[in-house]
């Protein structure tokens, strides 16, 4: 019998590619997003339900997870991919945008995760995967709100993937590193409540010097990240056995090569503070 997986964020970027994948190899798909009346390539059919969900929205949460189990008859993976980046320093970064980032981006999976569970129990099992950001295992200045709201999904889904492991529940975390999905890009909240010369001049120094190391880690993969890679890796989580951590991409796994090679988290946090910031204002 197919199984069934239910996907925040299908709109664009990675939720859309996951969900065509599953779609290819012939699961139910629940795809979900906050404006389902303007999807055109995702259409309803047999194995697909397109239904309303914004993940801060419990209610919309029910009615989803309710409409797949009905005609599906129960939900096995649940992929918790909506989310958002930000770029403000830190001390200018609005309160507004601070408590918006955590309601999708920590609040939101909670709210999901909290939706499919009691289903998952009664059937014996099921899968949750996070998708999270290289931001969850490693400081981004610049996005550090981005970063905090990352980390705590990685530590929700370390502890729960303890916590569910007896009902046969798996959790793991998909950490992408930078990759070119174009609504991503252009959704990045950079409300920014101050005006500081001194702040604006930094920010400004330290996102060139931060792009400028995105651009040298893909030159020195010598291919362009492929989003495709990333949905690719969510279909493996759900189908094999993974470890709960899969960063994926050439920058993550430089990265989490430099994490295993160093001798302390200190030693780590040393090593990669050049690459993230400028050593001066
Ligand atoms: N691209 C990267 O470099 C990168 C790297 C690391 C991690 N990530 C993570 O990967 C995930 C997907 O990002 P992406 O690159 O595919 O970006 P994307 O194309 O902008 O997709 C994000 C999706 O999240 C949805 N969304 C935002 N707020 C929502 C809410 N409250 N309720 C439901 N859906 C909501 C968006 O829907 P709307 O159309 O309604 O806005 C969109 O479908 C995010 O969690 C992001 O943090 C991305």
């Amino acid at each position: 019998m197919a199984r069934t997986v239910l996907i925040t964020g299908c709109s664009s970027g990675f939720g859309k590619l996951a969900a065509k994948s599953f779609l290819a190899q012939q699961w139910n798909v629940i795809a979900t997003m906050r404006a389902p009346e303007r999807e055109s390539e995702l259409i309803s059919g047999d194995n697909l339900i397109l239904a309303r969900l914004d993940v801060t929205d419990p209610s919309s949460i029910r009615a989803a997870v309710e409409a797949g189990s009905d005609r599906f008859g129960g939900i096995d993976v649940l992929v918790n991919n909506a989310g958002y980046g930000g770029h403000a320093l830190f001390e200018e970064a609005t309160d507004a945008s601070i408590h918006a980032m955590f309601e999708t981006n920590v609040f939101g999976p909670m709210n999901t995760m909290r939706a499919v569970m009691p289903g998952m129990r009664k059937q014996g099992g099921g899968t949750i995967i996070n998708v999270s950001s290289m931001a969850g295992l490693i400081p981004v200045p610049g996005n550090s709100v981005y970063t905090a709201s990352k980390h705590a999904l990685n530590g929700l889904s370390e502890a729960m993937a303890l916590e569910c492991a007896p009902f046969g529940i798996k959790v793991r975390i998909v950490e992408p590193g930078a990759f070119p999905t174009t609504q991503f890009l252009a959704n990045v909240d950079t409300r920014s409540a101050g005006n500081d010369a001194q702040l604006k001049a930094y920010e400004t120094k330290l996102r060139a010097h931060f792009a400028a190391q995105v651009a040298q880690s893909a030159a020195q993969s010598g291919a362009a990240a492929d989003p495709q890679d990333v949905a690719d890796k969510i279909f493996e989580c759900a189908t094999q056995e993974t470890p709960v951590h899969n960063p994926v991409g050439a920058d993550a796994g430089m990265l989490v090569g430099m994490m295993a090679a160093a001798s302390s988290r200190q030693d780590f946090l040393d090593q990669v503070a050049p690459m993230l910031t400028p050593q001066d204002l």
